[in-house]
């Protein structure tokens, strides 16, 4: 076996010396000429680098006549080495050929750095044949060469090929046009790295920033929703009463969850109490417990739901909706933390944290006497406005994206939406806010007859719907959300049920404006 460094192959003594008239290097040289330029060609297209790496070699080793031509490359990470690429060699051969550094030629050339050629593979201890390709026929007819591809000091691997014993070029003549080829593949990986750190440098800052914009399962990249986020972030840790505020669909609820999963309470109970479907009596006994035979019906005691919380947070929601008579004890909680069960007269301490939810205009509740004042400002210890969607469309798009995605993969589709149904969706006045928005995409997913919506594959009743103008009028937005809940009734024969469902509201969300916007059938 020779290293190239300490002597040449012709010095040898083994080597076979080709036959070399002037006419038959002019030619050779020629051939070496277009070699290169066709491999360099190759290398520098735009298919993936495999099938540049294999195009190299092929164009090597048919130009040079060369029986197989193999690139191997080092794994920079656990430094073993695969074959990357190779020509004349068949899958599982290619598979089997794993080195480890310093194992066989191949591992020497990448622990030395040095070229190493062997002119008679059959005399060669070293000599692995990992890959077995040379097995059947016979060895003594094989040479085999061996170069180091080198980046600046560094050995990415090894370019290797197998020549049949007699031609007529001489190794070095080989070896020559093989240091060329590994450093226009050296430089090909160097580029190809250089692009692979870029591409991942990218997807980082593309996560950090999805990160940013997100919240739990809230998405939000506008200023309204991040002024949101912080203050979730800054509150959520101590045990200060919430009050969240926000037309309906805007994502109170998921803020209520998001600040107590942020809380030191996590650990403990979030219990939701929704103040407006349960009728009054009852909703007492749902808030702190029965003692048995309180009221018809009782028949054992029973827990309330702020003992249930104790320990963790409870969610007022609709607490714009809370009767007067309830008001009163709700407030007693607040300010002492104790209560008793319905027909009970034992007093029960409980550490809760309370968050609040109301789409009302509670100051106007107050005026008309439907709230009180003093739990008013019991429960406004820090208010949190969630600001309606059509105030914050550059959301929208994401919202859209993150919708897709899930909707996709719930029904095992891939629709996208073109540039002009996101346009119309960003104009929408969204009068059920993300709700609706989510439920609009959901429909489209769902219905979609081809994978690629374009706007007027949309729900009729968006693309009917008022869109906001170019640059958005505040004043006219009531009037449009009025308009656009007038189009859904007649749209749905005026049943509530329909409507509501059309606009992502709940029915009694709807009736709330159908009779804030004074609409009647006529
Ligand atoms: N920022 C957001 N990112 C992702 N999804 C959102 C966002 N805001 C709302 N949603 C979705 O919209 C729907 C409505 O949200 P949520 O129930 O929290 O609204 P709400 O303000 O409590 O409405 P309501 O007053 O009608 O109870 C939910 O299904 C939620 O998943
Ligand atoms: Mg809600």
């Amino acid at each position: 076996m020779y290293d190239m460094k300490p002597r040449t192959p012709e010095g040898s003594g083994v080597t076979q010396q080709a036959e070399s008239g002037p006419e038959i290097m002019e030619r050779s040289r020629n051939i070496e000429l277009v070699a290169l330029l066709e491999v360099s060609k190759a290398l520098s297209s735009t298919t993936p680098i495999e099938r540049r790496l294999f195009a190299a070699v092929r164009i090597l080793a048919e130009y040079l006549d060369l029986q197989r031509g193999t690139i191997t490359l080092r794994d920079m990470r656990t430094g073993e080495l695969n074959i990357a690429a190779a020509y004349g060699l068949s899958r599982t051969e290619i598979a089997r050929g794993k080195y480890k550094i310093g194992e066989g030629i191949i591992g020497k050339v990448v622990r030395s750095g040095s070229p190493i050629v062997i002119p008679n593979v059959d005399e060669e201890p070293l000599f692995l044949n990992r890959t077995e390709s040379r097995n059947g026929i016979t060895k003594q007819d094989i040479s085999f060469l061996c170069v180091p591809i080198k980046d600046k000091g560094d050995i990415l691997g090894v370019l290797s090929v197998d020549r049949i014993f007699g031609s007529r070029v001489t190794y070095e003549e080989d070896l020559r046009v093989m240091k060329l080829v590994a450093q226009l593949i050296a430089q090909t990986l160097r580029l190809e790295r250089l692009l692979d750190q870029e591409r991942e440098e990218k997807e980082e800052l593309r996560q950090q920033l999805k990160d940013k914009y997100r919240l739990g399962t809230l998405i939000g990249s506008s200023k309204g929703m991040q002024d949101v986020f912080r203050m979730v972030h800054k509150v959520a840790p101590s045990r200060t009463t919430v009050l969240l505020r926000g037309e309906s669909g805007t994502g109170k609820e998921l803020i209520a969850r998001a600040i107590y999963s942020l809380s030191e309470r996590s650990a403990k109970p979030f219990v939701k109490i929704n103040c407006a479907a349960v009728p009054g009596t009852l909703l007492e006994s749902e808030f702190f417990g029965h003692e048995k035979g309180a009221f018809t019906g009782a028949i054992a005691t029973r827990r309330g739901k702020f003992e249930e919380a104790d320990g963790g947070t409870v969610f007022l929601d609709e607490i714009g909706d809370l009767e007067l008579s309830l008001q009163a004890k709700l407030l007693r909680v607040l300010q002492e933390r104790e209560f008793e069960r319905v027909g009970g007269n034992r007093t029960i301490r409980v550490d809760v944290r309370l968050i609040a939810a109301t789409n009302r205009n509670l100051e106007d509740a107050i005026r008309e006497g439907t709230f009180r004042e003093d739990l008013y400002y019991r429960l406004n210890v820090v208010p949190v406005f969630l600001p309606p969607l059509r105030e914050r469309f550059e959301d929208i798009p994401l919202l859209i994206d993150h919708f897709l995605d899930r909707f996709n993969r719930e029904n095992e589709r891939k629709v996208v939406l073109q540039k002009d149904a996101v346009g119309t969706l960003t104009r929408y006045t969204w009068p059920g806010n993300v709700r609706e928005l989510e439920n609009a995409i959901e429909n489209t997913v769902v219905l979609a007859e081809t994978d690629k919506i374009r706007s007027t594959d949309l729900p009729a009743h968006i693309l009917s719907g008022p869109q906001q103008p170019a640059d958005g009028l505040k004043g006219s937005v009531e009037q449009l959300e009025k308009d656009r809940i007038r189009d859904a009734l007649a749209a749905n024969a005026w049943i509530y049920a329909r409507a509501a469902r059309a606009l992502g509201l709940t029915e009694r969300q709807l009736v709330y404006r159908v009779k804030k916007y004074g609409l009647s059938r006529e």
